[in-house]
């Protein structure tokens, strides 16, 4: 079978998805969606009409609270804040879609080993398959003090979590494969011979108890990470069944598969897919999609933008000028993000302002402007050319940017035969041809 596309629907749980201020666009539904299952679950119909391989919720805990030392232009500006939880949306998506896969975020410093498995296998089984995690270790600072925690530095956050994902398997392989059953006439629900006791003492983690949750038909759900610094992907190798990255344009996201499948040939592991993240931006013509990247510009507040940007990097940038390069600075937060942004992919660094801008428009996502056939293009030439999956998408304005995704770019796409005119498989696994 011919290589093709794989997509991803990028979304948050919150007024916005990766665009500052995209629910006051007359046209966005997102504060009334915060309210109404009816409108997520069309949303996904809508995914599953354009054969996406899933809905992928990214998720930060807490608020950002690091431009001025203060929470005010995230609370003022509702920049993913208030963050309601994706995991409860999951389950009434499965209930609305028969093929699209369900992926969020979950931190593991926000939660135990335990509930992760129990809350996105539950969801897992009850889809048929569908679910997938995308494994952070929390590098919002702000999620920890809501939790009441110590951050952990940066690099022991992975050894933590590299030791969590060692219980999250031992859950996951406790109950064996003809364990279960079900004989009502024997009144025997399964065979304790075959469901294996969990005994994990770690240097950061006990468990001592069964798997809580029947494997579904993908066995576990799908792994997604998106840490991309050299420990991050180190994590990612070890883990992963498809990473996910930011790389502001072609040169960087060429490099970024680069050095993951050399990473990956010299430790003797299969390469993950990559998934780059991209904001398609799609008018009838050229100049009416420069006219709507316009009205998102003109529209977006500085400072919301720089509590987004400062959050992720985890400084605060307010006392730094907006018109110098900005400077790779040492951070306990994202370190494979603030290298991403500081690194000179094209004639020259990104200043302050340039890449907080970009942070406000969609998380430096590169944006693909244009009409229909030139998004397609420029898809397709990046898909050809970094050697990437496929691609996470996120939808400024909701859900009129998912709409004409599907009806106007998805057509030309199949029409290349590049992208799926029908699913291949039931799983989230399987679709993802992994
Ligand atoms: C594309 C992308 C998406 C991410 N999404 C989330 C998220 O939803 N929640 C979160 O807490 N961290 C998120 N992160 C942060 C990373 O998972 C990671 O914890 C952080 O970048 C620090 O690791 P690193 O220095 O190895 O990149 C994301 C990072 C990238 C590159």
């Amino acid at each position: 079978m011919q290589k093709q596309i794989h997509l991803v629907s990028f979304l948050i749980n919150s007024p916005i998805n990766h665009t500052v201020l995209s629910w006051a666009d007359q046209k966005d539904n997102r504060v009334k969606a915060l309210g109404d299952l009816q409108l997520w679950q069309d949303l996904a119909r809508t995914l599953e009409r354009g054969k996406f391989d899933g809905i992928f919720f990214a998720d930060t805990p807490g608020v950002f609270d690091r431009y001025k030392e203060r929470v005010d232009e995230a609370v003022r500006y509702g920049v993913c804040w208030p963050s309601h939880d994706p995991v409860v949306l999951l389950s009434a998506l499965a209930a609305a879609t028969t093929h699209l896969g369900l992926a969020t975020t979950m931190s593991t410093s926000a939660y135990q080993p335990w509930t992760i498995v129990r809350q996105l296998s539950t969801v897992d089984y009850l889809s048929g398959g569908r679910a997938g995690w995308n494994i952070v270790t929390g590098h919002l600072r702000n999620e920890h003090r809501a939790l009441g925690l110590e951050q952990l530095d940066h690099d022991r956050r992975y050894d933590r979590a590299d030791e969590y994902m060692e219980v999250c398997y031992k859950l996951w392989s406790s109950i064996g494969e003809d364990a279960i059953r079900a004989d009502k006439e024997a009144g025997i629900f399964a065979d304790p011979e075959k469901v294996q006791l969990v005994q994990h003492e770690g240097e950061f983690f006990r468990c001592n108890t069964v798997g809580p949750v029947l494997p579904s038909p993908q066995g576990r759900p799908v792994l997604f990470q998106a840490g991309s610094s050299g420990r991050g992907q180190q994590f990612a190798l070890q883990h992963a069944d498809v990473v996910f990255a930011i790389e502001p344009n072609l040169a960087g996201m060429k490099r970024y598969v680069t050095g993951l499948n050399a990473a990956a040939a010299e430790l003797g592991v299969k390469a993950p897919g990559v998934t780059f993240g991209i904001q398609p931006i799609i008018g009838g013509t050229e100049e009416e999609a420069k006219a709507r990247l316009d009205a998102l510009i003109e529209r977006m507040p500085l400072d919301g933008a720089l509590a987004r940007l400062c959050g992720t990097m985890g400084v605060d940038f307010s006392t730094y000028d907006l018109d110098r390069p900005l400077q790779e600075v040492e951070t306990q937060a994202s370190r494979g993000l603030m290298k991403a942004f500081t690194a000179v992919l094209g004639d020259r660094p990104f200043t302050l302002r340039e890449v907080a801008i970009k942070w406000g428009l969609s998380v430096g996502m590169p944006q693909l402007v244009g009409s229909p056939e030139q998004v397609a293009d420029q898809m397709e030439t990046i898909w050809r050319e970094s050697g990437c999956h496929g691609f996470n998408m996120t939808p400024h304005i909701m859900p009129s940017s998912v709409e004409d995704f599907v009806d106007q770019v998805v057509p030309i796409l199949q029409k290349r035969g590049i992208y799926r005119n029908e699913y291949e498989g039931t799983t989230f696994r399987e679709n993802l041809g992994l």
